[in-house]
């Protein structure tokens, strides 16, 4: 199949995309939706965004001046970006309070208003890092304008530095589970869990649920912190952070099935490997300290802080671009999450499901775009607005940042870089067109009026836009 590509037939086309004449075939051009974009909030590392039964999202983090608590709230995931930060707290004048305040989490806990955050003594020194976990409470309903106080420290098993602490509910158990340093075993922070019996003091003995040991977990500091959980498929996972804070950073994942006794070491099983690092293609960096969250539609989202850039002048402790990130979360047919590569910057990507074969996705090995299931990462593509009328999109694959999809004469679909000539400009346009009744979106191609990005014996090439291959399920 052959089609003529010319600039007159791109500007009639383009013309057309006006005179809506494609659109009234297809019904309707999906208008583009607002949705995240990351870096969701710069500069804010470490964050918890917490989605509450009242519809909004409140989103805490540590600042780069490590000296107040801070809070935001929005009804969407995208409005966190410029919504107004409330300052719920600051550290105090002197005192074991007047230092760093790290890696806050909001929680309602028995209808109060929660914030359990790390803190140290000002000073200087070596004191500095003497931290421990407390917790400051609201006097009302609303945490963005209630009045905020200390509670109190927590009682950890040891008088030691202790920090990242979290808090779930399962089975109607309140648990408990933060990063400490326990005397006798040289790392600078294992995991622990207890069930908790109030706020700040634990209803028995911590169980050890994990001490940095692989190399992974040993690069520049002997570091698990950042506990998260998520309860998904009748298992408990648990993410923490590992290694240094620089490019280094990374996740781990525990688990342990919904039944288990959590108390018991022995129920949760590590995985050898990390399930989220450093991706170079992306240009995202020392990605961690997680948090889990759900979007507008109830889809999982795994929100976490990463730079982009690798080389940090000074100690990473101190440098300011650990910036707020989200991108969905998928799972593996055996329900793990996969937690895939970080996505990079820009839009938030998608995954596009042949909607006559689910189990062929769009995709791509390197350079060659295919229909199939490969590694999550080659399977999404990132849309960007186009360069032909407000209605036309261009599509890339997040590791392969500036090549997009491209028609081509032949018929064929490809990856080419962005060459910037009118003939690219031409080729790389295509209408999203969405079918809501069947919930399918289909991509007409701008330069080969009547054809579609579809899959044909196999392949993704250009199909008839009205045939049923050319119609994708996002994801
Ligand atoms: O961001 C400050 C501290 O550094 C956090 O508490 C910890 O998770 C990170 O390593």
């Amino acid at each position: 199949m052959h089609f003529t590509l010319s600039r007159r037939g791109f500007i009639a086309s383009s013309a057309a995309l006006s005179a809506a004449p494609m659109m009234a075939r297809a019904k309707v051009a999906e208008a583009p939706v607002a949705a995240p974009q990351n870096p969701l909030v710069r500069q804010r590392a470490d964050a918890q965004i917490f989605r509450h039964d009242d519809g909004h999202y409140y989103m805490t983090g540590s600042v780069p001046e490590y000296d107040r608590l801070v809070l935001r709230r929005s009804k969407t995931i995208a409005g966190l970006t410029s919504a107004t930060e409330a300052v719920l707290w600051r550290h105090e004048k002197t005192g074991p309070l007047s230092g760093f305040i790290w890696a806050p989490e909001l929680h309602r806990i028995d209808g109060q208003w929660i914030i359990y955050f790390a803190a140290g003594p000002s000073g200087g020194g070596e004191d500095v890092f003497r931290i421990r976990t407390y917790a400051v409470v609201c006097d009302g309903p609303d945490p963005m304008t209630g009045k905020w106080s200390l509670l109190g420290q927590f009682q950890a098993p040891w008088d030691s530095f202790n920090l990242d602490s979290t808090s779930f509910v399962h089975k109607g158990q309140r648990y408990f589970a933060w990063a400490q340093r326990e005397p006798g075993i040289e790392t600078n922070s294992n995991l622990y869990i207890a069930k908790l019996e109030s706020p700040l003091k634990l209803a028995g003995k911590a169980t050890r649920l994990t001490v940095p040991t692989l190399d992974w977990e040993i690069r520049g500091y002997k570091v698990a912190e950042a506990p998260a959980v998520l309860h998904r498929n009748g298992r408990l996972f648990m993410t923490y952070s590992a290694s240094a804070t620089d490019a280094r950073y990374c996740l781990g994942m525990l688990t342990a099935d919904e039944d288990a006794d959590l108390l018991d070491a022995a129920s949760w099983t590590k995985s050898p490997q990390p399930v989220f690092t450093t991706c170079r293609e992306t240009s995202v960096f020392g990605p961690g300290h997680n948090s889990f969250t759900v979007d507008e539609q109830g889809r999982d989202i795994l929100v976490y802080h990463g730079r982009d850039y690798e080389a940090i002048q000074g100690d990473p402790l101190f440098n300011p671009d650990r910036h707020t990130r989200v991108q969905r979360l998928y799972y593996t047919a055996d329900g793990i999450p996969d937690f895939g590569v970080p996505v990079g910057n820009g839009p938030l990507p998608e995954r596009f499901a042949s909607a006559t074969n689910a189990r062929l996705l769009l995709a791509h090995e390197g350079p060659q775009l295919i229909a199939g299931n490969p590694l999550l990462a080659q399977t999404q593509f990132r849309q960007t607005p186009g360069r032909a009328g407000q209605q036309s999109v261009m599509l890339s694959p997040i590791l392969m940042p500036g090549h997009y999809l491209v028609a081509r004469k032949d018929g064929s679909v490809a990856l080419e870089p962005d060459s910037n000539s009118a003939d690219f400009d031409l080729r790389s346009q295509f209408v999203r067109l969405a079918d809501a009744r069947r919930g399918t979106i289909r991509f007409a191609a701008i330069a080969a009026p009547g054809k579609a990005i579809g899959v044909a014996d196999g392949q993704i090439r250009l199909v008839r836009s009205r045939d049923a291959a050319a119609r994708w399920r996002a994801d």
